[in-house]
């Protein structure tokens, strides 16, 4: 049962697959305003329409950005607040991992620059109307696969580049900026929480590419959880009653685990380095 009071505009990112998908189609069957963000607008087109069917909610938009770009994260939220004074539930989940190392045109690793600046960015872009909101909620999809965080190597120029590293070290990132996030938005209604949905069985691994793409996939074929079973905690930290006022956790199985990444001097750190990174 959703919180009325708390969901009412909802922007799920990366909402044209996968675990994005399946928050967006649960939290549009409950009737709220959703945004739906894509990158590919044929694609987020599609996925509006069969929203907006399936849910048998008119009140479902879509918009198109890349959330690798600073510039097209700035031009979004531009369009977005001119439209909306308020953001009740901002989803961070558009995620991506990448077997072959490539920089943005702004000179990011683009596992980076999507999974992580790609969150801050967007959260920062959008804080006035989050604010505006009072009681507001901010979800990031993380994961339990996250370590080796390296601010001084963030592009792998003095380690080798690996897909799984670079991803996990993005996911970690995501889980300490989670606290940051939540210590600058204390007392200001807005909550911020960090969730692993679980192994899912989504396109994940295989858009990556490389072998280690193929076998995850592959394993997640297997083993891993549909994309509703992974959205569960996702769609319940972003809206249900039970989790109210609550901020700074790192969940799974809406649980509040223990997160081994707790350490406010290096999430400051990080925090200032995505910051400086505009
Ligand atoms: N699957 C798992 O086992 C698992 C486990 C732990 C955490 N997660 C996290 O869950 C989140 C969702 O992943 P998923 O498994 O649902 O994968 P997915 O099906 O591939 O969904 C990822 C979504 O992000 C979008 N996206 C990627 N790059 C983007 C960009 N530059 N700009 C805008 N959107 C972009 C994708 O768009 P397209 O549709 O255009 O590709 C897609 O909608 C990610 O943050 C991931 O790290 C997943």
């Amino acid at each position: 049962m959703l919180d009325p009071l708390a969901v009412r505009t909802v922007l799920v990112t990366g909402g044209t697959s996968g675990i994005g998908l399946a928050t967006a189609r649960a939290l549009a069957t409950q009737g709220v305003n959703l945004v739906v963000l894509g990158r590919d607008p044929e694609k987020v087109k599609r996925v509006r329409a069969e929203l907006v069917e399936q849910a048998a909610n008119p009140r479902v938009e879509s918009a198109v950005c890349d959330l690798s770009s600073g510039e097209a994260i700035a031009a979004f939220a531009r369009r977005f607040l001119a439209d909306h004074e308020e953001l009740h539930v901002l989803v961070n989940n558009a995620g991506a991992w990448s077997s072959r190392r490539q920089l943005t045109p702004e000179g990011h690793e683009l596992t980076w620059a999507t999974n992580v600046l790609g969150y801050h960015r967007l959260t920062r872009a959008l804080e006035p109307a989050l604010r505006a909101a009072r009681q507001a909620r901010v979800v990031n999809v993380a994961s339990r696969l996250a370590r080796g965080l390296d601010l001084g190597d963030l592009r792998f120029e003095r380690r080798p580049y690996d897909g799984v590293a670079a991803y996990a070290q993005s996911k970690q990132a995501n889980r300490m900026w989670t606290r940051a996030l939540a210590r600058r938005l204390a007392g200001s209604g807005v909550t911020a929480n960090a969730v692993h949905p679980g192994g899912v069985d989504t396109g994940l691994f295989f858009k990556g590419g490389g072998l280690k793409g193929l076998l995850g996939g592959l394993y997640m074929k297997l083993f891993g959880r549909t994309a509703e079973q992974g959205a569960d905690t996702v769609v319940w930290l972003a809206a249900d009653p039970a989790v109210k006022g609550q901020t700074g956790g790192y969940y799974a199985d809406r649980q509040r685990r223990r997160c081994a990444f707790e350490d406010e001097a290096a999430e400051e750190r990080l925090w200032a380095a995505l910051e400086a990174a505009g």
